[in-house]
């Protein structure tokens, strides 16, 4: 089982603009070479924060509108936030909040043995790295520039630095780097 952070990120490293837009990034389309359904197939729990949350239930589950779908994902969801925040019709979503070492046994218990995936933001992927939680960083580098916005992974890890798995291209726009995150005894 790995907790891997999965995610596409603009070339200057932001996931989001500011106000949450990823307009910059479906402009791209369905490229058809990303290997998105093999990562899903191996994933038993989803984490993610608020704001990423809400973005899914904003522009895909669209709860209230004739376009209504369905919450996107089979495995349980963890969701990590400090407000009442609506639950997604027919979707298996827990709402937590504080420090993730302690919620980090049941978010695994729910995996049942596949990995975790730290869906976004950065911060909540650096929150699992501080507590030496988070075994992969797999980013898509798009090539657009965002100048601001909610960024990749606010954290400097420099020393160890993350070992580079693989990089490979897809699509003409995308750049998928794979790195595994050294763990040290103080990560
Ligand atoms: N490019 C991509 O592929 C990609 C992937 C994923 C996400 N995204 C986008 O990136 C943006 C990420 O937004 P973001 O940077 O604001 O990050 P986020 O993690 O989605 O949301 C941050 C919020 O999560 C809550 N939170 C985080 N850690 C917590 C903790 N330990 N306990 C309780 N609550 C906690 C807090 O909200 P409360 O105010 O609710 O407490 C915090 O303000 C979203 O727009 C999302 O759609 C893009």
């Amino acid at each position: 089982m790995k907790t891997q952070y999965y995610t596409a990120s603009s070339l200057d490293g932001y996931i989001a603009t500011e106000d949450h837009s990823l307009d910059w990034l479906f402009q791209f389309g369905d490229t058809g070479s990303s290997d998105f359904e093999d990562f899903l197939s191996q994933v038993g729990a989803l984490v993610m924060g608020s704001q990423t949350y809400e973005w899914i239930l904003r522009n895909h589950v669209r709860p209230d509108t004739v376009a209504k779908q369905p919450w996107p994902y089979g495995q349980p969801s963890w969701v990590f936030t400090t407000r009442p925040l609506p639950a997604a019709p027919g979707a298996d979503i827990q709402f937590v909040q504080g420090d993730v070492r302690h919620l980090f046994r049941k978010i695994a218990k729910s995996a049942e043995g596949k990995n975790i995936w730290i869906v976004g933001g950065g911060d909540l992927a650096g929150q699992f790295y501080d507590n030496g939680l988070l075994d992969e960083v797999i980013v898509q580098v798009t090539a657009v520039t965002l100048g601001s916005g909610r960024p990749l992974l606010p954290r400097r890890i420099t020393h160890p630095p993350l070992t580079l798995m693989s990089a490979r291209t897809f699509g003409n726009a995308f750049v998928e780097l794979k790195y595994l995150v050294t763990k040290t005894s103080t990560a």
